[in-house]
């Protein structure tokens, strides 16, 4: 371990302490660089920066590795349950079966919504984009929730935490029953989450819903993979909202705006439209050309990471369970032969080796989630409802961390000097 890093500015040397985690690389604390130098860091994308300490996550983006509280994200995909990750993200532990039992009994007794927070669907266009009502509806929980908005009661914060891991897929499935005209069905606690999930979102009041085993493996597969993911765009959303006081719903409102977007939440739904409109193995070349070709803006969707470069580990299993659910189901879907052979070429090409572009997680979440029956548009959603996990379990950690101070960024101002104001008629 280095003991400090000096950093020599105008002929002043000055030593600042290096840190160290658990694992990972070391971080040189640059808090006093100010104070010390009159001079800030510049960082855009804050890809050599780190802006918190967390317990929570850990990735090593050379070596393909993610670990949740220490646990490879294979190993808690094959052998838990999405209740129990969740469990582990917000407390630190897997449960034992008596915990498991009583987590299971505290978000399953949230999972209804107010009957008037229901009334504001009908507010939005038939057509709305559901990333468009989730933002809407999920902010708008702070309005009905007031016994679980001070930040500042710990058992406050976990009965937030509770509502809003129990109630995102109750919303979520509204905003797709709302979008096909059909009525809201309400939740039923005797299902697993992923169970309960499925029958609020494909049943009907008309008949049972029969819940296959396979899809509901694979939705908790989905949900476990995408739980968290260390410091990405949404998550620093949610803590950078969290930091000025905000409540957690405000903030997780802030969080699933943020994953909207192309480049993050919105990816899935990108990468499954590229594979329709390549449609068929001969076509995959010109697409191949076009992503490498500076001029074309066009990239691979659902390839490239900001911090693997390597193989995601969470798009090693999600290419298991999309053959699963297609073999199981008996589907025979020409895009997932297009993702196999796309990832093939793309692998063996210099440019995606070189620029050390992997398929990340959102490459065969589409196929799954289009197996199982959900639309594009709910794909980013289905992020959402299984992201407020990792979300609220960041924004907890940072409400108990003593060091927490509203987040505040600097930056390097390129715009005019100071001049004088010249009055309408001499402009
Ligand atoms: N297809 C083609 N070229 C690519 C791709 C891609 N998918 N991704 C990156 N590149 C190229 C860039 O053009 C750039 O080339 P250059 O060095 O010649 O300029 C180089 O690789 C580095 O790319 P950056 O954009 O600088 O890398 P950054 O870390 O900023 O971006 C990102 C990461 C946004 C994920 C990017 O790879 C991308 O746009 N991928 C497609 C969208 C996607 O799949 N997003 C999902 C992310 S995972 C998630 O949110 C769950």
């Amino acid at each position: 371990m280095t003991d400090a890093a000096n950093i020599s500015v105008d002929g002043h040397n000055d030593d600042y302490a290096v840190l160290a985690g658990s694992v990972g690389p070391e971080v040189i604390d640059i808090r006093k660089l100010y104070a010390k130098t009159g001079r800030f860091t510049f960082d855009p994308g804050f890809t050599s920066t780190a802006a918190c300490e967390s317990k929570i996550t850990y990735i090593d983006g050379d070596e393909g590795i993610l670990l949740y509280r220490g646990y490879p994200i294979d190993e808690l995909a094959e052998n838990s349950t999405f209740m129990d990750v969740a469990h582990l993200l917000l407390n630190g532990e897997l449960p034992n079966p008596a915990q498991s039992a009583k987590f299971n009994h505290d978000i399953t007794r949230h999972t209804m919504i107010h009957e008037q927070l229901a009334q504001f669907y009908r507010g939005f266009r038939r057509d709305a984009h559901p990333m468009a009502i989730m933002c809407g509806v999920v902010g708008a929980m702070a309005a009905f929730y007031h016994d679980s908005t001070d930040i500042h009661d710990p058992h406050q914060r976990m009965v937030a935490s509770h509502r809003l891991i129990a109630k995102m897929p109750t919303l979520a499935a509204m905003a797709y029953k709302y979008s096909v005209g059909q009525p809201f069905l309400y939740p039923d606690n005797s299902l697993s989450f992923a169970g309960n999930f499925l029958r609020m979102t494909f049943g009907v009041p008309a008949e049972p819903y029969v819940i296959d085993p396979v899809v509901e493996d694979a939705m908790e597969k989905l949900l476990i993979l995408q739980a968290d993911h260390e410091q990405n765009a949404s998550t620093s959303t949610v803590r950078l909202a969290g930091s000025s006081g905000a409540n957690p719903f405000a903030c997780i409102s802030a969080g699933i705006a943020c994953l909207w977007g192309p480049a993050h939440g919105g990816a899935n739904e990108a990468a499954l439209n590229m594979l329709r409109e390549i449609g068929t193995v001969d076509r995959i070349p010109e697409f191949i050309a076009r992503a490498k070709n500076k001029d074309d803006p066009f990239r691979l969707m659902g390839f490239g990471h900001r911090v693997y470069k390597n193989y995601d580990p969470r798009a090693k299993v999600m290419a298991k369970v999309a053959k699963n659910v297609l073999d199981k189901l008996g589907i025979s879907d020409p895009i997932f032969d297009v993702a196999r052979e796309l990832e093939r070429i793309a692998l063996s090409d210099p440019y995606f080796i070189e620029k050390k572009l992997y398929p990340n997680v959102d490459f065969y979440s589409g196929v799954v989630m289009s197996a199982i029956g959900f639309p594009t548009s709910m794909f980013t959603v289905l992020f959402a409802v299984s992201r407020t996990v990792g979300w609220i379990a960041q924004w907890t950690e940072m409400m108990e961390d003593p060091e927490q101070k509203i987040g505040r960024p600097r930056q390097l101002y390129t715009g005019p000097a100071k001049r004088d104001f010249v009055p309408l008629d001499k402009r």
